[in-house]
């Protein structure tokens, strides 16, 4: 008999039920339904702490490829917060956790998680735990693999408001700044911004000059272009606050509003053009998967499955080139995958014409 754990865990994405799905359509399928049991946690690590889980079968994960978020629930536990005993209440999490899958005797723990997920997944790993990761988020910066599902979905309706925004801009003569999900990384903004046909991508990891973005809204306008589309990345900033020490950048975020709200209150003062904000916001995690996501996380969910079979803990399965492949979790946890700033798609950006403000 297999006992394995599942936990969805930080910000959701299209794709958590399919890959859960693959999982344990692979273990039934090699094992026999009876040779099994899962266990749902809810809200992820919170459920492993609080021991707040519910035993599932075969079947609760049946029919759920289609659908968006994620059946088990979901909250941000932060890593740096999970390792500190509370003063209050003397609650150590990880002993926590580490009782509840002792309690239910857990041969694996899957977690579906992001940068903060995986490190968490990794500590528990090195506890003692087995545990096989998953890589989701909509950001596409988990180190160690090429792709992460939930992220083509998310391109694709940053994509629709980039393309819906651009037909009432050409009606009404407007700059639109359309801003997509992505606090420390680009990729979301940078891929929708190139697959949307906006005029400047601006992107955490270049920052922009305030002053090139409204020398190219008027040189469209001096072109006969009466609109301009701004892809900004939520976590964009200017060359000025790049170089602010990090808690003064977030005091001063904190009192200024979102990136392209700062970005239109600095342009309004430099072009006479009618500025517009547009923030697609969480409807790019909401929804339903895309098909790429569905089979992509369906098929990660079966390497986990095969990791768990051959009993190879302490990876996150990731896709490099065309392959499915285990990473160990220690090489995985603490780092980000960044847009390389001289890499093939800004390049290819930049041949296009696309400006990045810099
Ligand atoms: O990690 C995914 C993500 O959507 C980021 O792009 C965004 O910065 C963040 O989560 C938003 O988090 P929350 O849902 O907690 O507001």
């Amino acid at each position: 008999m297999k006992r394995i754990g599942f936990l969805t865990s930080g910000g959701d994405c299209q794709g958590l039920n399919p890959a859960m799905r693959g999982v344990t359509e692979t273990i039934c399928t090699a094992l026999g339904d009876k040779e099994v049991e899962f266990y749902g946690f809810e809200d992820g690590y919170k459920g492993l702490i609080y021991g707040k889980y519910r035993k599932m079968t075969r079947a609760d994960f049946a029919g759920i490829q289609n659908m968006g978020g994620t059946i088990l629930g979901t909250s941000r536990e932060p890593f740096k917060l999970i390792q500190i005993v509370d003063p209050e209440t003397g609650l150590d999490k990880v002993k926590e956790m580490k009782k509840t899958y002792a309690k239910l005797k857990l041969d694996c723990l899957v977690v579906l998680g992001g940068n903060g997920s995986t490190k968490t997944a990794n500590l528990l790993s090195q506890q003692g735990l087995n545990v096989v990761s998953l890589p989701k988020t909509i950001d596409n910066d988990i180190w160690g693999t090429d792709m992460t599902f939930g992220c083509h979905t998310a391109v694709e309706i940053a994509t629709e408001a980039i393309d819906r925004t651009r037909t009432t801009a050409a009606s009404h003569s407007r700059t639109f700044l359309v801003e997509i999900m992505g606090h420390k990384v680009g990729w979301l903004a940078l891929e929708a911004g190139i697959a949307g046909g906006a005029d400047a991508i601006l992107l955490p990891e270049i920052p922009y000059s305030v002053k090139k973005v409204a020398a190219l809204i008027k040189k469209n306008t001096k072109a006969g272009k009466k609109y301009s589309i701004i892809c900004v990345a939520e976590g964009a900033m200017t060359k000025e606050e790049a170089k602010m020490p990090k808690k003064e950048r977030a005091a001063f975020y904190a009192s200024t509003g979102t990136a392209s709200d700062r970005l239109a209150k600095a342009l309004a003062e430099l072009v006479p053009n009618e500025i517009r904000c547009v923030n697609p916001g969480h409807t790019q995690r909401g929804g339903n998967p895309c098909a790429y996501d569905r089979r992509f996380a369906t098929e990660l969910g079966a390497a986990a499955g095969q990791l768990i079979l051959e009993e190879k803990y302490g990876n996150m399965v990731a896709l490099r080139g065309n392959e499915l492949v285990p990473v160990p979790l220690e090489e995985v946890a603490g780092k980000l995958k960044y847009v390389p700033v001289d890499g093939e798609e800004v390049k290819y950006a930049r041949a296009l014409g696309i400006s990045f403000a810099d």
